[in-house]
């Protein structure tokens, strides 16, 4: 296992945040716009240095008439040093212009409260296409929630490296780190392979082979993989999956996210079926859906499957995954010798269920107990 350097240990901080497309373009625009706005702002307040030194017989006074952006190009700018200085150098002619450059030429150039007021305003509207970016995109807070201070600082240079690897530069660098990347996120991909496939499956994959062997299926699963949920796909990109449908306020640990998995699967054998829907490319789980078969007494000892969340992650849905997975799963239900599959929806989502050859069903009624 590679050793993460300080870059890599920011480079891999910050990615964890910025994984989708569409949000690192998103900061590839709004990145350089929010530094140099940032800049433009102090470099438009002067800032007087005055230090007396020394005793009475050498005293000496030092005096220094600058603005706010000086030192904060030089504290940016050595903190860049310290994470890579080929990479420093590189960034330093993009870096000047994007701070001390172009915000003196506006400030010489213009009324300097006009550039203020409309750097401020251009600022405030970049960090709320950011934060809207966030939460669609990524269906998380941003990383400065975490760590303020880093993700200020590293942001201009995570966009400015993310430029040069898709220039095709530094594509050691590159693979190094999305080596890293992998090795760390990879972490239950690996457990996964100590781990025999029946233990880390909900239940045994060979029951979906003649739902998914439908020939209508193929263009989605040359796509995805259909498979039953593993105990090692309980990371974030599921669980952000299951925020989509309803966030819990306070997110249990992963060690209780495991045991209840365990409980599915052992203490309620053959009563969940929950399956999901991976990305061949990325590895990233993009929807899921899940069966719970209910025995009764009733119907001559029928059995009933409740069909429960069912959720395409937003960057994926109006693909007909959603649609799959459900069709898999009626399908699933009569080889499991349902006599009906029900569920309980939004008005907004009958549509998809009438198109997924669902019909409305009576009442739903409900009495919340605890607050969830
Ligand atoms: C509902 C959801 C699962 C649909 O997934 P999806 O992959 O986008 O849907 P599909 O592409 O398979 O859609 C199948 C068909 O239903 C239609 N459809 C999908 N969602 C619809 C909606 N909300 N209203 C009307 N029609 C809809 C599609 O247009 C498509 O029609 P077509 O076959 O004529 O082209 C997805 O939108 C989602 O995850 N929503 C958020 C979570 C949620 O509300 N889940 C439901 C819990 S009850």
């Amino acid at each position: 296992m590679i050793k993460p350097d300080k870059l890599t240990k920011s480079y891999l901080f910050y990615r964890e945040y910025h994984k989708q497309p569409g949000n690192v373009l998103v900061h590839k625009i709004f990145v350089p716009i929010l530094l140099h706005t940032a800049f433009v702002l102090l470099a438009s307040k002067d800032l007087h240095i005055n230090a007396t030194f020394g005793s009475d017989g050498a005293s000496g006074h030092f005096q220094c008439d600058t603005t706010f952006a000086i030192p904060a190009f030089f504290i940016y700018f050595l903190y860049y040093l310290r994470l890579r200085v080929s990479l420093a150098l590189l960034y330093l002619p993009v870096f000047y212009l994007l701070t001390l450059g172009l915000a003196s030429f506006w400030l010489s150039h213009f009324e300097v409260s006009l550039v203020e007021r409309l750097a401020f305003r251009i600022h405030i509207v970049s960090w709320i296409v950011q934060f809207i970016s966030h939460k669609y995109s990524e269906h998380r807070r941003p990383a400065l929630f975490k760590n303020l201070v880093q993700s200020l600082m590293f942001a201009p240079i995570f966009v400015f490296i993310e430029t040069v690897f898709s220039l095709g530069m530094y594509s050691h660098l590159k693979s190094r780190l999305h080596r890293l990347e992998r090795e760390r996120t990879g972490g239950l991909q690996k457990m996964e392979k100590f781990l025999p496939k029946a233990d880390n499956e909900l239940f045994p994959h060979e029951v979906l082979h003649p739902a998914l062997s439908q020939p209508e299926f193929r263009r989605i699963t040359s796509r995805y993989v259909i498979r039953p949920l593993r105990q090692t796909d309980l990371t974030q990109d599921y669980l952000y999956l299951l925020d989509v449908l309803a966030a819990a306020k306070e997110k249990p640990s992963l060690y209780h996210y495991k045991d209840m998995f365990y409980d599915m699967k052992k203490r309620y054998e053959d009563t969940y079926f929950i399956i999901v829907a991976q990305d061949h490319e990325t590895g990233v789980i993009v929807g899921t859906a899940s069966l719970i078969i209910e025995h009764k007494f009733i119907r001559g000892l029928g059995t009933c499957g409740h069909i429960e969340d069912v959720v395409v992650h937003p960057q994926y849905q109006g693909q007909s995954l959603g649609k799959t997975l459900l069709t898999i799963l009626i399908d699933l239900a009569k080889i499991l010798d349902c006599y009906k599959v029900i569920l309980d929806c939004d008005e907004e989502n009958v549509e998809f269920y009438h198109k997924c050859g669902l019909k409305r069903a009576g009442a739903q009624m409900k009495l919340y107990l605890k607050q969830h």
